[in-house]
């Protein structure tokens, strides 16, 4: 499988990239600059591209830009992502006196990344900090992953079962982003209140 990472070259794309290349998938970190790609890929032994031209060739696409780009780089990627599947990772939080937020949007920014897109779109890894995503070993959390496609969920499931000492979760429809989306907040207000790198088991599932 080789995977295309847009905005690879951030700390959570690098971390993704990391556990990836340990499980043998072929990577592509994408970057808007040709050369940040090629030596952030080059440290990894991976490949690196344009991010349109990273996307092109690839049998899945992590959106991994910053959430404050993610729609508009889902927009201008279109033509070149076609039908190939794309996982959003991001979270739109809002930093304030009080703690970190969610976002007041009714809708993800994965199902808005959908609607700029025409192949499926799924989310997940939201709950895994780039910090931990590329230790030294598979972190032990839980990787969430949601989406309508059944195909393109299997294929993401099945990786994140790769980048986790814990268990890739069929979390459910699309829709179902809302809630991880802002799960991240939750975490974020988790690690400040204790000072701590919290992280995601779901008890109960055999
Ligand atoms: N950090 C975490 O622990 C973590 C955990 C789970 C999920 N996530 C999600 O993963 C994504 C990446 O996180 P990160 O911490 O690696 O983010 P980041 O460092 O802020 O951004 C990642 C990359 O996005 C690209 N970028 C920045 N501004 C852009 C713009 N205006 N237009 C297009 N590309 C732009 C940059 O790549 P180039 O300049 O090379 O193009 C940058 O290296 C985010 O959406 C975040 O919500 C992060």
């Amino acid at each position: 499988m080789r995977v295309a990472v847009v905005g690879g070259t951030g700390p959570f794309g690098i971390a993704l990239a990391i556990r990836l290349r340990e499980a043998g998938v072929e990577v592509v970190i994408g970057s808007r600059d040709h050369d940040r790609a090629t030596a952030a890929a080059a440290e990894l032994g991976a490949e690196g591209a344009t991010n349109e031209t990273s996307v092109r060739s690839a049998d899945l696409i992590v959106l991994a830009v910053n959430a404050d780009a993610a729609l508009h780089t889902a927009r201008e990627l279109r033509k070149a992502i076609g039908a190939t599947p794309v996982l959003s990772v991001a979270s739109e939080l809002r930093f304030t006196k009080g703690g970190v937020l969610p976002s007041p949007e009714a809708a993800s920014l994965a199902e808005r990344a959908q609607e700029e897109l025409d192949g499926p779109v799924l989310a997940g890894l939201h709950s895994l900090a780039a910090a931990s995503l590329g230790g030294e070993e598979p972190p032990d959390e839980d990787a969430f992953v949601c989406g309508d496609d059944p195909d393109a969920k299997a294929l993401v499931l099945e990786l994140a079962s790769r980048l986790v000492s814990g268990r890739a979760l069929d979390a459910g429809p699309l829709a179902s982003a809302r809630a991880l989306e802002g799960l991240t907040a939750v975490i974020v207000n988790l690690n400040k209140r204790y000072r701590s790198h919290a992280g995601l088991r779901v008890t109960g599932i055999g």
